[in-house]
């Protein structure tokens, strides 16, 4: 296969939406998955289902309703993991945190340490020559997804990765320009101008793409489908509301 410098190869990576349905070989999933754990862990708070049954991919799908989910070779399932170290600290017999209320550190290095592994795996498949794209879904339907795949308490899904044989070459995305991201010394609270030029760059990026429609057939300018998915409403407070039990009935606790 191909090699990329690393550099080239992040500088890049775009995320791929649409694949060939075709099969990959088992050993480049557990390659994915060794190289995925190499990332810098604290306690290696996380879990990852592989998702090989048919049945539960075609339920995942049915709950995402992502055209990626159907055909990507590889559904991987990232889930922050915090009941197995919570059993290796029972074993130790000391009063010990995540027994306690809450644990707002393990909780965020638990997520902390899943991203870090996501990305791993992302730029591993990348240099294997395969695309992917990152999914938030499993969020939005914790509770079914959980039961889906068994997962116990303190086992929570954060994000689903779907990798496969790239089936669109997708323009490179706009990124914020570093002197908004990167600050010297002190935060720089960017100016509304700068702001706005961003966000109409984005726009007009986006439109270029045709990004809107060809993934979700919706025939909406980006800027309003943005507002859509960030739109303050009743079911949205409902759904949140839902989330946050969820999570800390499973000890993601802040
Ligand atoms: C936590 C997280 C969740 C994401 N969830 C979704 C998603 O549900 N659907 C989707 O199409 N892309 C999702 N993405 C991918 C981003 O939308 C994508 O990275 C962005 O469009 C920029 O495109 P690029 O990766 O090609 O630069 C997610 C990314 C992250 C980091």
């Amino acid at each position: 296969m191909r090699r990329r410098s690393v550099i080239n190869l992040l500088k890049s990576r775009r995320s791929i939406r649409i694949f060939k349905p075709v099969s990959l070989p088992d050993e480049i999933v557990k390659l994915l998955i060794e190289v995925g754990v190499r990332a810098p862990p604290f306690y290696q708070l996380y879990s990852f289902i592989w998702v090989k049954s048919f049945e539960k991919r075609e339920k995942l799908a049915e709950l995402c309703r992502v055209e990626a989910v159907k055909n990507a070779s590889v559904i991987l399932l990232a889930c922050g993991d915090l009941r197995r170290f919570s059993r290796m600290l029972d074993m130790l017999e000391h009063k010990h945190i995540l027994s306690s209320d809450k644990h707002p550190v393990e909780t965020i290095i638990s997520i902390f340490e899943t991203a870090l592994a996501v990305e791993n795996i992302i730029i591993a498949a990348e240099s294997l020559g395969l695309g992917s794209v990152i999914l938030d879904c499993p969020l939005l339907y914790a509770q079914s997804i959980a039961e889906l795949f068994q997962l116990p308490r303190g086992v929570v899904p954060l994000a689903l990765i779907c990798i496969g044989v790239r089936g669109e070459s997708p323009p490179l995305r706009p990124r914020l320009p570093l002197n908004i991201v990167l600050h010297e010394d002190t935060y720089r609270e960017p100016a509304d101008e700068e702001l706005k030029n961003f966000m109409s760059l984005l726009d007009k990026h986006m439109e270029y793409e045709n990004y809107v429609k060809k993934y979700t057939g919706k025939d909406i300018k980006f800027v309003d489908y943005i507002k859509a998915k960030t739109e303050l409403t009743k079911e949205i407070e409902k759904e949140n509301e839902t989330l946050i039990k969820y999570l800390r009935d499973n000890m993601f606790r802040i």
